[in-house]
């Protein structure tokens, strides 16, 4: 199972639900930047393994495209295949339409849209055939919002991308869906809604448990082209 953006919020709590459970997943290929977080959480998966998972984390900025391009051969000389591929990893840095940085929104589409087409297409191009793969977007992908110009533009191409990965590799058996959450309360949702109250909001391990649903057998039943989970 391959998660992008493992180090904490969705990412993190998706990690953990499948490595705890006493399931067919025994490798985890956890990609996040450098930071305490995933520092802390690659220790907490070493330190606490009942199920005897093997983690290989690895330390990327998914804005850089080159990277991943290495890095997806080097997965599959760690790990052999693919089965699970959630991208997940989001970025965010809302603004105004004046005063949008260009090289940001680059960053934006860079991380949100050109980073899960990436580990995709490279994965394919090594031989991999998946079995699912859940692409995260997001409600602010379904209708545009002041502020979140640039961040509700990358979500509403990665709900249609999914859409073309659907169809193009349901040849392979490979089922793909994306979820569209709405408010969770993680790092992104503070950077979006620095004042609200984040116990009143849905919780990374929500999202988890519906990804969780979708690589189980019940999973097999969603035909869906874009999941939305919210509370
Ligand atoms: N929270 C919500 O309300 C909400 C709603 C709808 C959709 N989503 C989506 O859910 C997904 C997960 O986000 P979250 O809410 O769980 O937020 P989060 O806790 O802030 O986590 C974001 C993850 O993305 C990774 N990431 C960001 N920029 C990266 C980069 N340049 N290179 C590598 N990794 C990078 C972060 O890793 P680093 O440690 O490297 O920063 C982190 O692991 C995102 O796609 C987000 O858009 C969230």
């Amino acid at each position: 199972m391959l998660i992008t953006g493992a180090s904490k919020g969705i990412g993190a709590a998706t990690a953990e639900r499948f490595f705890y459970a006493d399931n067919d997943v025994t490798d985890f290929i956890l990609l996040a930047r450098e930071s305490e977080e995933f520092e802390k959480l690659i220790a907490r998966l070493g330190g606490d393994n009942p199920h005897g998972k093997k983690v290989y984390p690895h330390f990327i900025d998914l804005n850089d495209r080159a990277r991943i391009v290495g890095l997806m051969h080097d997965v599959m000389n760690e790990a052999g295949k693919v089965d699970y591929l959630v991208n997940n990893a989001g970025y965010t840095a809302p603004s105004a339409l004046q005063q949008i940085d260009f090289i940001d929104f680059e960053r934006t589409i860079g991380v949100n849209l050109y980073a899960p087409f990436t580990i995709v297409q490279e994965l394919l191009h090594c031989g991999n055939t998946f079995e699912l793969i859940v692409n995260i977007a997001s409600t602010a992908g379904m209708g545009g919002r002041p502020g979140w110009l640039t961040y509700g533009a990358s979500k509403a191409a990665v709900i249609n991308m999914s859409e073309a990965m659907k169809d193009e590799l349901s040849i392979y058996g490979t089922r793909v869906v994306c979820i569209s959450p709405g408010r969770c309360a993680t790092d992104l949702r503070r950077t979006l809604a620095p004042d609200e109250d984040p116990t009143t909001i849905m919780q990374p391990e929500h999202v988890a448990s519906v990804i969780d649903m979708l690589a189980s057998d019940v999973g097999h039943l969603v035909d869906s082209q874009n999941l939305v989970v919210r509370q």
